[in-house]
C-alpha cells in the first residue's frame, strides 16, 4: 500500500506536492469515489482517476541526458521548438527534465518520471553539487573571481560560497575557460553569478551533476541510472 499523492507523484503526471493539491481540490477519485484526505492509502489493485483520467501505473525511471544547445528544457513548446523529450520519443514512460538548463547551455540533465526524486534533487537542503564549465569574455584570475567563493549578490540574494577552476585564459581573444562548483540551482545562475564579477559568460556546458558525469555520452546521447547511482544521488553528501 502507498500514499496517493506518491502514486500520483510516481505515475509522473506531477510532482508529490501538486499531487497533493489535486487531491486537495476534489478531482482524484480512488475506485470511482472522490478522495481528499491525503494519507489515504492505495494498492496496486485499486484504480486511480486525476481528473476522470485513468493512472497507467508506470515503473520509475532515470535517464542522464548530454543535453545539447539550442534545446528548451520542456516537454513540449507551444511554438513547436526542439525541447528535451523529443530525444526519448523511444521510452514509453512520461518523463520531464530534473530541473532546467537554460536554451543555450549543453550538458548533464536528468530526466525522470519519479516526481518524488526530481523533488529531491532539486531541493536546496541536498545541496548537490553542479559543477559547470564556462566560456567567458574576459580575462579571469585570483582577484576578479574571488567574490564567487565568498557569494555575489543576485536578484537581491547572496549566492553560497562556490568552488572555481582556471582552465586557460586567452589575452588574444580576451576569453578564459573557469569551472565552477555550485550546489543551488537559481534561475541561470552560472551567467549570472559571472556577470556579476565582470565576466559575462559566452558558452556554458554542465559537467557533473553530484558525482555523475558525461563520460561515454555524445551530445544528444543518454543512458540509464542504475539503482546504485540513484540511492547515491538521493544520499548525496558534497566532497
Ligand atoms: N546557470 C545558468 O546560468 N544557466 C544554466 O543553464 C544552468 C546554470
Amino acid at each position: 500500500m502507498e500514499r496517493l499523492q506518491k502514486v500520483i507523484a510516481n505515475a509522473g503526471v506531477t510532482s508529490r506536492r501538486k499531487a497533493e493539491e489535486l487531491i486537495k481540490e476534489g478531482v482524484v477519485k480512488v475506485n470511482g469515489v472522490v478522495v481528499t484526505e491525503l494519507g489515504t492509502k492505495v494498492s496496486g489493485s485499486d484504480k486511480v482517476e486525476v481528473r476522470g483520467v485513468a493512472l497507467d501505473k508506470e515503473e520509475p525511471v532515470y535517464f542522464l541526458f548530454f543535453k545539447p544547445k539550442g534545446v528548451i528544457s520542456s516537454v513540449s513548446d507551444e511554438k513547436g521548438r526542439a525541447v528535451v523529450t523529443d530525444y526519448f520519443k523511444g521510452e514509453p514512460e512520461r518523463i520531464y527534465p530534473v530541473g532546467r538548463l537554460d536554451w543555450d547551455t549543453s550538458g548533464l540533465l536528468l530526466m525522470t518520471n519519479d516526481g518524488d526524486f526530481a523533488n529531491a534533487m532539486m531541493h536546496p537542503k541536498h545541496e548537490i553539487d553542479k559543477v559547470y564549465t564556462a566560456k567567458v569574455k574576459g580575462l579571469a584570475d585570483k582577484i576578479n573571481l574571488r567574490p564567487l567563493t565568498l557569494g555575489v549578490k543576485i536578484d537581491g540574494r547572496i549566492t553560497a560560497p562556490a568552488r572555481y577552476n582556471i582552465i586557460s585564459v586567452n589575452p588574444e581573444n580576451d576569453s578564459s575557460i573557469v569551472e565552477l562548483r555550485i550546489h543551488e540551482g537559481r534561475n541561470h545562475q552560472v551567467k549570472k553569478m559571472f556577470e556579476a564579477v565582470g565576466l559575462p559568460v559566452k558558452t556554458l556546458k554542465r559537467d557533473k551533476f553530484g558525482d555523475l558525469d558525461l563520460t561515454g555520452l555524445r551530445i544528444g546521447e543518454y543512458r540509464k541510472l542504475s539503482k546504485k547511482e540513484v540511492s547515491r544521488l538521493l544520499n548525496y553528501k558534497s566532497v
